[in-house]
């Protein structure tokens, strides 16, 4: 009767060391998540393919004056240079989001409808420009809207802020008294500027003076109908799609706040890139 107490025993021991040896060959399965990734999560690169699958986007931060001398009708959406969430707290996440991916998207879409199988489509979008007064008002509005778009996107940066240096420093306190004086007339131009539209520093490419100005809807200084023409290489978009949802009517807070995301390498490079007609 012992022996088979005993051997009932030893048979249960055996059996529970099975059972572990078992447990540890137990493979969980990975939950998958429902959540879908924010956009602020995801490459920017990733946000859009065209018709054939291949990315729609190009890099911003490698567009040059140059490649603006490129046939319009070939000219590319470029991706942002950070991510959604990468200007706050001076710009709040969904604003970029919408901002970019609506606003700034359908100018480009629309602009290249507006182009096509016209006379237009075979210009770079800088003669366009200069011919603005001729061309039908899609075009203005839509090719405006893309480009300032993108000045504006590429000099804005996460880890922005400060001053510019070397030369562009000493013209600005050339032309402006001192780098606080030229924020001041920056800011004076962004505030009064009724309804939508740009503040801008451009170089008049005549004699390198560097000049404030600010333009309606989507104008900018490289448009024939502007008051003074120049090339920009700082702007800041005061429609009220780039701030309304974090500031309401409080443009003011919104330019003050954009002085700590410039992107001044960025700037001083386009100051660079123009040609001065001495
Ligand atoms: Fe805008």
């Amino acid at each position: 009767m012992k022996h088979r107490i005993l051997i009932i025993f030893l048979v249960a021991i055996a059996a529970s060391f099975s059972n572990f040896s078992n447990a540890q060959d137990v493979k969980v399965k990975p939950v998958k998540s429902k959540t879908t990734p924010k956009p602020a999560d995801k490459p920017a690169s990733d946000l859009k393919t065209d018709v054939q699958g291949k990315p729609q986007i190009v890099p911003v931060t490698d567009l040059k004056i140059s490649t603006w001398s490129a046939p319009a009708g070939e000219l590319t959406f470029p991706e942002l240079p950070y991510k959604y969430d990468q200007l706050e707290p001076v710009i709040d996440q969904l604003t970029v989001e919408i901002h970019y991916d609506r606003h700034h998207r359908a100018y480009y879409d629309n602009f290249k409808k507006a182009i096509a199988k016209s006379e237009f489509e075979s210009m770079s979008i800088l003669d366009i420009f200069t011919k603005i007064a001729s061309a039908p008002v899609a075009i203005r509005n839509n090719g405006g809207g893309f480009y300032n778009h993108v000045l504006y996107w590429e000099n804005l940066s996460a880890k922005g802020g400060g001053e510019p240096t070397g030369e562009l420093a000493d013209l600005i306190k050339k032309h402006f008294g001192g780098f606080n004086e030229f924020v001041e007339k920056f800011n004076d131009a962004a505030k009064s500027r009724f309804g939508s539209g740009w503040a801008w520093l451009s170089v008049d490419p005549s004699n390198g003076e560097l000049f404030i100005s600010s333009t309606a809807n989507q104008d900018n200084p490289l448009m024939g109908t502007s008051e003074r023409k120049g090339i920009p290489i700082l702007a800041l978009d005061v429609w009220e799609h780039a701030y309304y949802l974090k500031y309401q009517n409080k443009r003011a807070d919104y330019i003050s706040g954009f002085w700590k995301i410039v992107n001044w390498p960025v700037v001083e490079k386009r100051f660079k890139q123009v040609k001065i007609n001495k």
